[in-house]
């Protein structure tokens, strides 16, 4: 039971083994039509805006081995009730690492070099001339990067980062191997305190979990450079939304550029109001190649659990 339309060479690879079920609707099942729609599914390809809790996975009911979810954040998914069921929940990470972190390095960029805005002026016609002090940004060139959680992700965007020329510095629970500090110039493991009293960007890499959310609330924001800007392609709800609002408005920080929200579709009307706030819809795995590896991934992950074989990318209960 695939939850929305993937690409056609994964349910074409699905479809050689499998009896499947693709949703016939282009957006998010409600609540309701997902339980309906589930119930007697052996596997389940699920997407980011599907909740999958216990409730949903009794509507499945005792035959379903697997939930593959086509993004590398598994968040929506409940994966201590899926253990609890005996269901493997499987990811889709590496296939979207650097789609993700080319993404992050453009929003990097469009922010500090305020090309939103300049494509804004242009498009609504605003006369404009070239000047010393026409719209200017921000360099790169011996800045710090901090970087929040380094992950595949939060590594291949600080390798392009540091090929901008910025410095990297990074936090979380462990630090990284030796190998991967050096081959990021020499990547400095921080406390996030000074991380974030200290770097002239700020990009977010971790996961959403209860420990995250709202990992950069209005103290977090505080703490911050006055010229610092903050980049957020992980999910919305680590970052307080409001509190960057008013953080924006006060220019407690620079700027933000972000591809995620915390009530996602929605976008807090304030950010669609300032100028120093880049906005892109979720489009960090967005590549038509990125895509396509990624639907392939969890068809393989769903089928191998079906054959009853290890999946290629399970996530640990
Ligand atoms: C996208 O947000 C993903 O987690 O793959
Ligand atoms: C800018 O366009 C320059 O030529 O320096």
């Amino acid at each position: 039971m695939v939850t929305r339309a993937v690409p056609e060479p994964a349910l074409e690879l699905l479809r050689a083994s499998a009896d499947v079920w693709v949703s016939p609707h282009d957006r998010a099942l409600s609540d309701d039509e997902l339980r309906e729609a589930v119930a007697g599914a052996d596997a389940v390809v699920t997407m980011l805006h599907d909740r999958v809790d216990g409730a949903l996975l009794d509507a499945a009911g005792p035959k379903l081995r697997v939930v593959a979810n086509l993004a590398v954040g598994y968040d929506n998914v409940d994966v201590a009730a899926a253990s609890a069921r005996g269901v493997v929940v499987t990811n889709t990470p590496g296939v979207l690492t650097d789609a993700t972190a080319d993404l992050a390095m453009g929003l990097l960029l469009a922010v500090t070099r305020r090309l939103g805005e300049g494509e804004r002026l242009l498009r609504a016609g605003t006369p404009w001339d070239w000047a010393m002090d026409f719209m200017l940004g921000s360099g790169l060139q011996g800045k710090s990067l901090g970087v929040v959680g380094l992950g595949a992700i939060g590594r291949a965007t600080a390798r392009r980062a540091w090929a901008f020329g910025m410095e990297i510095a990074y936090t979380q629970r462990h630090r990284a191997e030796a190998a991967i500090e050096a081959a990021l110039g020499g990547a400095r493991f921080v406390e996030r305190e000074e991380l974030l009293a200290s770097a002239d960007v700020v990009s977010l890499h971790c996961p959403l979990t209860a420990e995250t959310h709202h990992l950069i609330d209005a103290a977090a924001l505080r703490a911050m450079r006055p010229t610092a800007y903050l980049v957020n392609t992980a999910r919305g709800p680590v970052v307080d939304e409001a509190a960057l609002v008013e953080a924006l408005r006060s220019r407690v920080i620079a700027g933000a550029a972000l591809d995620v929200f915390e009530h996602e579709p929605e976008v807090h009307p304030g950010l669609l109001e300032l100028d120093n706030v880049v906005i892109a819809p979720h489009l960090g795995s967005a590549t038509v190649e990125t895509r396509n590896a990624m639907a392939m991934l969890a068809a393989r992950n769903a089928l191998a659990v079906l054959a009853g074989d290890d999946p290629p990318t399970p996530v640990k209960p």
